[in-house]
């Protein structure tokens, strides 16, 4: 039948996943790769443009790891989203001391401007500022924020604008899917940045959720309150975790769960973009840190689709 990525390239809109590390060298590389170029048209690298990968000592880059999925993605067509410049975690040793405020304001504008600047033209969106907000809703206390002060968001953003001035740049968090004091605080945040002329032009919902779903109408409510800022909206890690040894009736509501979830976002011509947390089971990181979940994706461990990939079908094709 046609694919996720021909339905969502009628629809003009991109349909993607997290590219798993050294994707071309696992053993069933072939088959993993022919699947993603067939249903995906966006790929995000899931760990190999973060710091500890990408920045690995104070004056060495390497750009080897993540060059494998830029090219990946360039030769099928597909679009890469670039993840991420500035985050709490995956950080390298050598960031690990005191740095006074200017010493880091410098090693944060190299890093930007060395990352987005080496892929500029070839990576069109950026996740800028990952997870910056605390679940209670502030700032949440970084390395970054303790040492620099909430500025850091707002200067990142601006060195990624001079570094690839056609990048996408977005701010991209997790459990801001709905209306509550996380996104509410996101909210102001983004709402106060952009009427001071920072460069953001759009925001990423990781939506990583489980089987309780989430409340669709806040979710319809929250999605608009955000393009109304006239931001493009992205869900960039989508996965629905179920319990281990998931049931036919488990996988049956997680197909809802997906289905429902893209109709709202089709519903919104602010949203550019619907990318999961991989595709295949076997390489998911559900199951490594949710004890008692897996069988958050759309394929399972043998690469099957699941009820989940043909509800998201039968919405694209509907629409
Ligand atoms: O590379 C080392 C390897 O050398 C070592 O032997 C092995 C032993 O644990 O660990 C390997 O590192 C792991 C790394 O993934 C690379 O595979 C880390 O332990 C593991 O913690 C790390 O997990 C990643 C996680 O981010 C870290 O925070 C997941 O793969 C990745 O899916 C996840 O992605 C995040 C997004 O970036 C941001 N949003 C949430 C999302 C899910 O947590």
């Amino acid at each position: 039948g046609e694919s996720l990525r021909s339905l969502a390239e009628k629809l003009g809109i991109y349909i993607g996943y997290a590219s798993i590390n050294h994707f071309w060298t696992i053993p069933d590389s072939n088959r993993y790769m022919e699947m993603a170029r067939r249903e995906f048209n966006i790929l995000t690298p899931e760990n190999q443009m973060k710091w500890d990968s990408i920045h690995p000592e104070p004056d060495r880059y390497n750009f080897s790891y993540a060059e494998r999925h830029v090219e990946f993605a360039l030769e099928n067509n597909m679009l890469v989203h670039g993840h991420t410049l500035v985050w709490h975690n995956q950080l390298p040793f050598w960031l690990n001391r005191q740095w006074t405020k200017e010493e880091l304001l410098k090693v944060l504008e190299d890093h930007i401007k060395t990352v987005v600047g080496h892929f500029r033209g070839r990576v069109k969106i950026w996740d800028v500022v990952n997870e910056a907000v605390s679940d209670m809703g502030s700032y949440r206390e970084t390395i970054w924020y303790k040492t620099i002060g909430p500025e850091y968001i707002e200067k990142a953003f601006v060195w990624a604008r001079q570094a690839d001035p056609e990048a996408i740049l977005i701010y991209n968090d997790y459990n801001i899917e709905t209306i509550n004091p996380k996104s509410n605080f996101t909210y102001q945040l983004i709402k106060e940045l952009k009427e001071k002329g920072v460069p953001i032009d759009g925001i990423g919902f990781q939506m990583h959720i489980d089987i309780n779903g989430i409340d669709y109408d806040s979710f319809r409510n929250n999605l608009k309150r955000f393009a109304d800022l006239g931001l493009k909206l992205y869900i960039t890690e989508m996965d629905v975790r179920i319990p281990k040894s998931a049931t036919q009736k488990d996988l049956d509501r997680q197909a809802e769960i997906y289905a429902k979830i893209f109709e709202i976002c089709l519903e919104n011509p602010a949203v550019q973009a619907i990318q999961f947390w991989g595709f295949t089971d076997k390489y998911s990181w559900v199951p490594g840190f949710f004890a008692g979940y897996d069988h958050a994706l759309i394929f399972d461990k043998d690469y099957n689709p699941k009820p989940a990939y043909f509800a998201i079908k039968r919405v694209l094709e509907a629409k």
